[in-house]
């Protein structure tokens, strides 16, 4: 091959790389655009809670006031014991604000594009704050996390891997349903096992899941990217692989496997 015409490929493949790169971004975004409004709810409801609870015992405080005042001490020690159940609903709800908080945090960091040895488990968890906020009261999520070495990899593009998993397996169950996610460690790779008690997938469509474009929900819900996006990551970026078995009517369990060393020739000369 001429050279002008190899840098004319070469320039055409990174533009080909930036542009993908940018597909998989605005996947991550819409996906999250989409979760927001079981976000806001779920931020929403303990945040009413408090606030409801702070009234109480703002009021409270007034009648212990009085009580004091009056020297009337079994009174007040009733009042105290109310506000201290007030305030420990409250930290419970303080707790559910910051965990999905942190669920957010795990997906907004744009800095978190290099390789490193994280613990698939906590990925994982967080993940499961995001996708929760979606499935709570229609879909009771269930985990079996073993313990795992920690695995090289790029963190955030994982998540999203995991979060397109769960939202497809949160999607295919009408109503009420499972979802459990297992991890195990599995010679020298760690595996994540996603399974759905939904609708699974008909025999004429599994040639076909992984297609990018390729998608059974109607307009604005399903892009058709979600698997192609999240095969490419597994597979191209980590040499892991992605795999599934489906029970059309009883469910789906997705099997991501993401070797525990990164392989290094893959990985472009940076001198
Ligand atoms: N857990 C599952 N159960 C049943 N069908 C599934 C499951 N996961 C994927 N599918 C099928 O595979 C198709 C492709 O999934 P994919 O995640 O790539 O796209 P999508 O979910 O339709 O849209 P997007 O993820 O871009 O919002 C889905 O439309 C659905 O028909
Ligand atoms: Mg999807």
């Amino acid at each position: 091959m001429p050279e002008d015409a190899g840098s004319e490929v070469a320039e055409l493949q990174r533009e080909l790389e930036a542009a993908y790169a940018q597909l998989v971004e605005a996947h991550k975004m819409a996906s999250l655009g989409r979760l927001l409004a079981s976000v806001v709810h779920e931020i929403n409801t303990p945040i009413g809670s408090i606030l409801s609870n702070n009234e109480v015992i703002l009021r409270s405080l007034e009648k212990l006031k009085q009580q004091l005042g009056a020297s009337r001490i079994e009174e007040a020690l009733d009042i105290i014991e109310i506000m201290k159940s007030l305030a420990a609903v409250d930290k419970i709800a303080c707790e559910r604000i910051s965990s999905v908080v942190r669920g957010l945090k795990t997906f907004a960091r744009v800095d978190d594009s290099e390789w490193r040895k994280v613990d698939l488990n906590e990925s994982i968890r967080n993940t499961l704050k995001l996708a929760g906020c979606e499935f709570r009261r229609r879909v009771v999520v269930e985990t079996d996390l073993a313990d795992l070495p920690e695995v090289e990899c790029l963190p955030s593009m994982l998540n999203q891997v995991f979060l397109n998993i769960l939202v497809n397996a949160g999607q295919a169950i009408e109503g009420e349903g499972k979802v459990t996610v297992r991890t195990r460690p599995e010679g020298d790779c760690v595996r994540v096992s996603i399974s759905d008690t939904g609708r699974g997938i008909k025999p004429e469509y599994v040639q076909r899941i992984f297609m990018p474009g390729f998608t059974t929900k109607p307009v604005g819900i399903g892009t058709g990217l979600g698997l192609s996006i999240s095969r490419q990551i597994v597979v191209e970026r980590h040499g892991g692989s992605i795999d599934f078995e489906s029970e059309p009517g009883a469910g789906t369990t997705f099997h991501i496997r993401i070797p525990i060393e990164h392989p290094r020739p893959a990985e472009p000369n940076r001198s």
